[in-house]
């Protein structure tokens, strides 16, 4: 592409390119998102997936003989998805010659262990770094410009501002589509991660010569009539910086959104959205499948360039989605222990909930967060990071979350977006502290209370963050209830009705084969003599319960 080409598609992105996702056009054949009531589901092969998934540390998979020795602890877990990258330097090792080795032994892997896959493209970005682009792009650096800092200082990251560093990265990432449309017949990769957390470090934007000649240059329509048009639901930090010079539709950068810290930021974050547009364009011209973008977050006390500035984060969002209109999500990685705080802010009208990194893989709190991310956000997926080292793997609780989770998923997929699951976990806060503030919602007609603590067992001997669950409305008063330390209790949701809630019958059991399989019946000390349900916090189990009124 020519600079002026460039610049062109930078400052004028089609103002009628449609911003709603492009879910019709998608060959049914190919995976792909579909609506269903207010969730959006990944559809393979005609069914919707549940994404029980594990990211793969970012090593592991550049050797296929290492990666081999791991399946039968991947296969322990339950997982159904590996996410797993493929690489730059692995695909592209000289100009224009291709190697998909890797590629296909990891397919051919995953398939042999019937498991799906998520694609990570480690192209131009890794944790805002480039350190996957090849050797003939790192050495030629007068070609593919590096971004530099305030002070005219080189970086080791790809300025988002050059165009030959997309085109480069546009004709292999086709390349690498295009050949997994035809390599990929079985359909084991169903989603595709565009680059990883890009973000721009240690200073909050590019000032290479190509982004200074973009920040001079005008604000592109594109963004100011997103910006119109969504007035009224902007986030804060847009919607202040925009107002404080005067909600103008049209000028330069600095005559928009002014020269502060947040006015650099949400013009990197342009830079960034536009390029992964486009590439993400250039992958679906080649093979058109679900794609995404990831985001590293940032901590409260953190300026933009101490955290990887300008990448998806949340208060960026109206700028990625006005120029990311082909991206299907903005996913998090979240190594926080506010989990339920930071997963909701991705929960939009516009954003399917996908996390590709939660926790640390040894946490306890994995599993209830992936019940709570599935069953009350009506999630795609779940996936802690380096799944392949889950220590005591055989019995951590995400192993055993995982195994109730397989055997509800086709219930809980039936239930996405209609308003007839909901899901829970007591949230820590941002330092790790526990809310034992019990919820409380309504559900088929019923008010439910739902505690995560259990008052049968001694308090000290719970792992209160490790609670968590959901319920589902099966039929006219029948509920099915999946987790772990959790207490619900059930009263009429129609006020001043004066009738009581009392629990008809309730039934431990699991699912064998996709059939419901009851065990024992739970009338006496375990439901508190039919007052509650109550999910035991040593492990993940089912309940089904019947409910019925009475004066
Ligand atoms: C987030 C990145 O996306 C991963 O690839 C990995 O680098 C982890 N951080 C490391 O904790």
């Amino acid at each position: 592409m020519t600079r002026k080409r460039w610049i062109n598609l930078f400052t004028a992105l089609s103002l009628t390119a449609s911003l709603a996702m492009p879910l019709s056009a998608v060959a049914q054949d190919a995976p792909h998102l579909k609506k269903q009531g207010t969730a959006t589901q990944l559809i393979v092969d005609g069914k919707p997936l549940l994404i029980l998934g594990g990211e793969l540390g970012n090593s592991t998979a550049s050797d296929l003989k290492y990666l081999d020795g791991y399946w039968p602890t991947l296969k322990a877990i339950g997982l159904n998805t590996i996410i797993a990258p493929v690489e730059w330097d692995q695909i592209e090792p000289k100009e224009g010659i291709y190697d998909f080795a890797p590629l296909e032994g990891l397919i051919k892997q995953a398939e042999a262990n019937n498991v799906k896959v998520v694609l990570l493209w480690f192209g131009a970005w890794k944790n805002s770094m480039s350190s996957y682009a090849p050797p003939y792009i790192k050495h030629n650096y007068k070609t593919y410009s590096r971004a530099q800092d305030d002070k005219g200082v080189p970086l080791d990251i790809l300025s988002p501002y050059d165009p030959d560093n997309l085109t480069a990265n546009q004709r292999v990432f086709g390349a690498l589509m295009g050949h997994l449309k035809t390599f990929d017949k079985n359909h084991t990769v169903v989603m595709v991660q565009v680059e990883n957390e890009p973000g721009m470090l240690p200073v909050v934007r590019d000032y290479s010569p190509q982004a200074q000649a973009a920040y001079k240059g005008q604000v592109p329509k594109t963004l100011t009539a997103y910006l119109q048009k969504h007035k009224a639901s902007l986030h804060p930090y847009v919607r202040d910086v925009w107002a404080a010079k005067g909600n103008k539709t049209a000028g330069t950068w600095s005559e928009v959104f002014g020269d502060s810290i947040e006015a650099q930021e949400i013009f990197q974050a342009w830079g960034y959205a536009v390029y992964l547009n486009e590439l993400t364009k250039s992958g679906k011209a080649a093979y058109d499948m679900p794609m995404y973008v990831n985001v590293a977050l940032n901590s409260p006390e953190q300026k933009p360039g101490e955290y990887p500035s300008a990448g998806p984060l949340p208060h960026l969002f109206d700028i990625w989605k006005a120029g990311g209109p082909d991206i299907d999500l903005m996913a998090m990685d979240i190594y926080y222990p506010n989990y339920l705080e930071w997963a909701d802010k991705f929960k939009r009208p516009d954003n399917p909930v996908f996390v590709p990194e939660a926790n640390r893989a040894g946490k306890t709190d994995a599993g209830g967060n992936a019940f709570y991310t599935l069953g009350e956000l009506d999630g795609i997926g779940f996936a802690p990071f380096h799944i392949e080292t889950l220590p005591d793997h055989e019995t951590h609780p995400l192993t055993d979350a995982y195994r109730v989770l397989t055997q509800i998923a086709p219930i809980v997929l039936a239930n996405q977006g209609k308003g007839t699951m909901r899901g829970f976990k007591a949230p820590l806060s941002y330092e790790g502290v526990l809310d034992e503030t019990p919820r409380t919602f309504d559900l088929g007609g019923y008010t439910l209370t739902v505690s995560m603590v259990d008052s049968r067992t001694p308090k000290d001997t719970q792992d209160i963050a490790a609670h968590g669950g959901l319920i589902i409305q099966t039929g006219k008063d029948e509920f099915l209830a999946a987790g772990r330390g959790v207490i619900i209790r059930f009263s009429d949701a129609a006020q001043n009705s004066g009738y009581r809630v009392g629990l008809e019958q309730i039934v431990e059991g699991e699912f064998i084969d996709g059939q419901w399989v009851g065990g024992r019946w739970l009338n006496g000390d375990e439901s508190g003599q039919g007052r509650y349900l109550r999910l035991p916090p040593e492990k993940f189990g089912i309940q089904k319960l019947k409910v019925y009124r009475y004066k």
